[in-house]
């Protein structure tokens, strides 16, 4: 059997793999990435309004600091975050976000020259630093450009489709190329998870088609829990009909949620902060708007920029303007977008410490697939980027490190079994004469997690929707693919996406279904309380035959006691 061998070898290329990648060859470790697309085609670069950082920059000090920072995003998260992560994050995000600015980084810029920062929903003070609304295409771009000089080599477009254990320690992957009708086996010291979320379970999603949450159940098939799946945000500015993200930033610099009375309806909701109260309460108050009949033709709101003018949607927010007018025929500056809300983000994960560790010695996590756990039940906007940097950049100083002290030979027999069993599943896949198409399973999960595990979820609908994932797991192992060779075969890469994205589905709603409150992303129409003294705990859930098994663990509280969320 061929090998191939890093010492550290980074699944995906987006923000925390190419960050983790520069840190762990800065280090001198032998280093490569492995995405299934090319690196600048990874959902990290759609992030649009900003990554925070309190460095308290603008021209009239706001007396900003990081542990400002922290109070708001653990109010954010309604107190379920580990407030040592988050401190971690808002301390060393200041530099993490510097730094990128030394190497590149075209922020958009304050009159007298500094990096310029706007406000963010849930935040006390104006701490998003941006590119227009392009802040991650430019930060994935000079990362990028680091990785290039770097020399570190890319499997791009190639799929891992195990993780290799051997000895209760991952020994690296077995993965395979696109466009070639091969496995191949890399041995890795350390295998670091940066594959995103999986945001593509649901029918309205803003994410890209490639975020099913793989990294996640390459990590839950090899025995390691997943953490916090019942919380699953939902932002509130969509494009109706696309689902393309409408940047917060557009609420940022002034704009006005409004229904079809021509309500600014946040009043109800967070009269303080109105367009700018967190994630949860907006998307939350603007479904209501919708489903109350307060939408227009049932289905939407209006995000209205008009007031702004030309001069700052055009310096500010062009990106979205464009995609206003290409996806729905609509020019901000003359006319409201219409706007529905839709899955955003996987505030759960594979959980972590503060180095991006997992569980399971030699598997480290970071970025949106990782639970640190810094979002707890609602992530603010601007701290996903933020999340990326600093814990990419730990993954891959922690794993240069321990790969240093611990070499070790890896075993072959390991790859070998791992390789037979995936190729007695093609063969038995390609061999069946008649089945169900994939594609039908799959948009059943996504219509079912997008009306029964939603925004607002009950009893009712989460029992149902488990019945009929049970359902859809079992229709699974009758699928019939088409196409039979395995290079450039979507229909086989689709197959091996779905069978995550159901584990994932059913992870995410048995974690609902059990949490019996409502918490940040979490709400439970039947439970519309949060209880702090039976549930201020994180889920793990751990996978068995007959489905998820959940077990609990404690959250840490440094020194921000919980309190009454409001805004
Ligand atoms: O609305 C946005 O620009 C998204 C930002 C984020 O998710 O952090």
């Amino acid at each position: 059997m061929e090998f191939l061998t890093h010492d550290i070898l980074i699944i995906g290329g987006g923000l925390a793999g190419l960050r983790a990648a520069i840190e762990a060859q800065k280090a001198g470790r032998d280093v490569a990435i492995l995405s299934k697309v090319h690196p600048l085609r990874s959902h990290s670069v759609a992030a649009q309004g900003g990554i925070n950082s309190a460095f308290d920059n603008i021209p009239v000090p706001t007396n900003d600091s990081w542990e400002n920072h922290s109070f708001d995003t653990i109010k954010g998260s309604d107190y379920l975050a580990d407030q040592d992560a988050v401190e971690v994050m808002c301390r060393e995000g200041i530099e993490r976000v510097i730094e990128m600015e030394h190497w590149g980084t075209l922020f958009s810029r304050t009159e007298d020259g500094r990096i310029a920062q706007r406000p963010f929903g849930g935040s006390g003070f104006p701490r998003t630093c941006y590119a227009a609304d392009r802040t991650s295409h430019n930060l994935l771009h000079v990362l990028y450009e680091q990785v290039v000089g770097l020399r570190i080599p890319v499997y791009e477009e190639w799929h891992a489709l195990s993780l290799v254990v051997d000895e209760g320690q991952c020994i690296g992957v077995l993965a395979f190329p696109l466009f070639e009708e091969r496995t191949v086996p890399i041995r890795a010291e350390a295998t670091i998870l940066a594959t995103g979320g999986y945001g593509r379970i649901y029918l309205r999603s803003t994410n890209a088609i490639i975020n099913t949450g793989k990294g996640c159940y390459l990590a839950y098939q090899v025995g390691v829990p997943l953490e916090d799946m019942e919380f699953v945000q939902f932002h509130p500015t969509s494009l109706f009909g696309t689902n393309i993200l409408i940047t917060e930033g557009a609420r940022g610099e002034g704009g006005y949620l409004v229904n079809v009375k021509g309500e600014r309806y946040m009043e109800r909701h967070a009269p303080h902060l109105m367009e700018l109260g967190p994630r949860d309460i907006v998307a939350r108050a603007t479904q209501r708007e919708i489903d109350e009949g307060r939408g227009f033709e049932g289905q939407y709101v209006h995000l209205d920029l008009r007031h702004l003018g030309r001069g700052k949607i055009m310096d500010h927010l062009p990106g979205i303007r464009q995609i206003a007018m290409d996806f729905a025929g609509i020019d901000p500056i003359l006319n409201p977008i219409p706007i529905q809300p839709a899955q955003h983000y996987s505030m759960g994960g594979i959980p972590t410490n503060v180095d991006g560790e997992t569980p399971l010695p030699g598997l480290y996590a970071a970025g949106e697939c990782a639970c640190v756990s810094v979002h707890g039940a609602n992530r603010l906007g601007g701290n996903s980027l933020l999340e990326t940097l600093v814990f990419g950049a730990r993954a891959g100083r922690k794993a240069a490190s321990n790969v240093k002290r611990k070499k070790r030979e890896s075993n072959p027999l390991a790859f070998q079994k791992q390789s037979e069993a995936f190729q007695s599943c093609l063969h038995e896949l390609s061999s069946r004469q008649e089945g169900e198409p994939c594609f039908r399973l799959r948009d059943e999960l996504k219509t079912l997690m997008t009306d029964q595990v939603g925004i607002f979820r009950r009893e009712s609908d989460l029992l149902s929707a488990k019945e009929k994932i049970r359902e859809l797991k079992e229709r699974f192992g009758r699928i019939g693919l088409k196409q039979k060779n395995l290079d450039f075969n979507n229909e086989w890469i689709q197959y091996l996406e779905l069978e995550g994205m159901l584990h994932v589905a059913e992870v995410i709603t048995e974690g609902a279904l059990t949490r019996k409150e409502s918490r940040g992303s979490h709400f439970r129409t039947d439970y519309p309380d949060r209880d702090d003294e039976h549930w201020l705990r994180h889920t793990l859930a751990y996978k068995t035959t007959e489905g998820a098994r959940l077990e609990y663990k404690e959250v840490t509280i440094t020194n921000y006691p919980p309190k009454e969320r409001t805004y």
